[in-house]
């Protein structure tokens, strides 16, 4: 079985979440769009979705499935998005694909967020994969310095604008021991829009598709 049928199997576990009536978060990436598609077979049962991106927004509309703005919804039922790691305790690093900050928004105002991902991205301890930050363009020096001093190699992702305008700084070499105090720290960054690590509000639901089926852990 390979990475994306593992991606499309927790994607179409997730569509069991969905009940009728809903309107329905949605994240970003290649994990989300399988999900995008399940969810087109089952688009009457729904009232609608709020997309964590442009790119989701773009391919659900494809779909013929209606892009509501958050702000005319309130709070969701149900957010489903995928996740560049995730750990047992359901702390998340998020951003690969650079929609962090809408996807922290959405995942905010849901009642249930369940995370989808192949087994791959099931780790012991969050920081092999660089952390994403959402970086408003004249801080994008003094977040670097201030990353820097943490321990950190910051790295600006060349030539990429997030849908808000912003930039994303990539933070490798980072000892992510304690999670909800480092999303803490580093939201105290002035300039620093968002920070890729999801544990103050991790997920709910992290379903990982392998080999031998769909597991599901809780928190
Ligand atoms: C986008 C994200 C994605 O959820 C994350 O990058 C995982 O992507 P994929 O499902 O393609 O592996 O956070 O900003």
């Amino acid at each position: 079985m390979n990475a994306d049928a593992m991606k499309q199997a927790a994607a179409e576990a997730a569509l069991s979440y969905v009940e009728i009536g809903d309107v329905v978060g949605v994240g970003t990436g290649s994990t989300a769009n399988f999900f995008i598609d399940g969810l087109a077979r089952i688009k009457n049962k729904i009232d609608g979705t709020v997309a964590s991106s442009e790119a989701s927004a773009q391919r659900l509309r494809a779909h013929g499935i209606a892009v509501l703005d958050l702000n005319q919804v309130g709070e969701l039922p149900l957010y489903v998005d995928g996740a560049d790691e995730a750990t047992r305790h359901l702390h998340l690093i998020k951003g690969g694909g650079g929609a962090l900050t809408r996807e922290k928004i959405v995942a905010q105002v849901s009642a249930r967020f369940v995370c989808i991902a192949d087994r791959s991205k099931l780790v012991a301890r969050l920081g092999a994969f660089p952390l994403p930050l959402e970086v408003i363009p004249m801080a994008q020096s003094l977040v670097g310095r201030r990353l820097a001093a943490l321990g950190a190699l910051p790295q600006l992702r060349a030539g990429f604008t997030t849908d808000n305008g912003n930039l994303i700084v990539d933070a490798r070499n980072f000892d992510i021991d304690n999670p909800v105090e480092m999303e803490r720290r580093l939201n105290q960054i002035p300039g620093v829009v968002t920070v890729g690590l999801f544990a103050l509000r991790g997920a709910d639901v992290l379903l990982l598709g392998g080999a031998d089926g769909v597991e599901e852990l809780r928190g």
